[in-house]
């Protein structure tokens, strides 16, 4: 038995501590945000937060996330009360399909934690290694501008 720490509650997980922790999110703790898009750590849909850090869940095993914190989208609030980044993107409308969204919006949450004055240039290199399949970038970084605005910095403009 593994116990991992989820949006800051303690789960107890029987697996394989070869699991990849995507599988446990969804198939153990009905946690079914982060997607599986390629399972290779090369699209983003299953991105979450390690240690406040954005990390491909398709490629962490659960042996490496003894005594650390690991956050989903489930952890960013409610549909009814979403936080900041979550509401930006809806307010933008950030979504074709959806698949890559909530991957979209952990990797963002990080970069805002670090900091809500980021460059234009800054965005667009943190979000670079999310995929979307749907062309919604420019929705996106828009949702990320909101995001920045809401929580009292904003994105700010590259010097070229
Ligand atoms: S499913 Fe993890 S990076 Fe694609
Ligand atoms: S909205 Fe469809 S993959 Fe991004």
């Amino acid at each position: 038995m593994i116990t991992l720490t989820v949006n800051g509650a303690a789960q107890p997980v029987e697996a394989d501590p070869e699991t990849p922790l995507l599988y446990v999110l969804r198939n153990d703790l009905a946690l079914n945000g982060a997607k599986f898009g390629c399972g290779l750590g090369q699209c983003g849909a299953c991105t979450v937060l390690i240690d406040d850090r954005p990390a491909f869940s398709c490629l962490v095993p659960l042996a490496a996330l003894v005594g650390r914190k690991v956050r989903t989208l489930e952890g960013l609030g409610t549909p009814e009360k979403p936080g900041a980044v979550p509401a930006s993107f809806e307010a933008e409308q950030a979504a074709q399909c959806g698949y890559c969204i909530a991957g979209m919006i952990m990797r963002a949450q990080a970069l805002l934690e670090r900091t809500t004055t980021p460059t234009e240039a800054e965005v667009r290199a943190h979000m670079a290694p999310n995929l979307c399949r749907c062309g919604t970038h420019m929705r996106i970084l828009r949702a990320v501008r909101r995001a920045a605005a809401a929580m009292g910095g904003g994105v700010r403009e590259s010097a070229s």
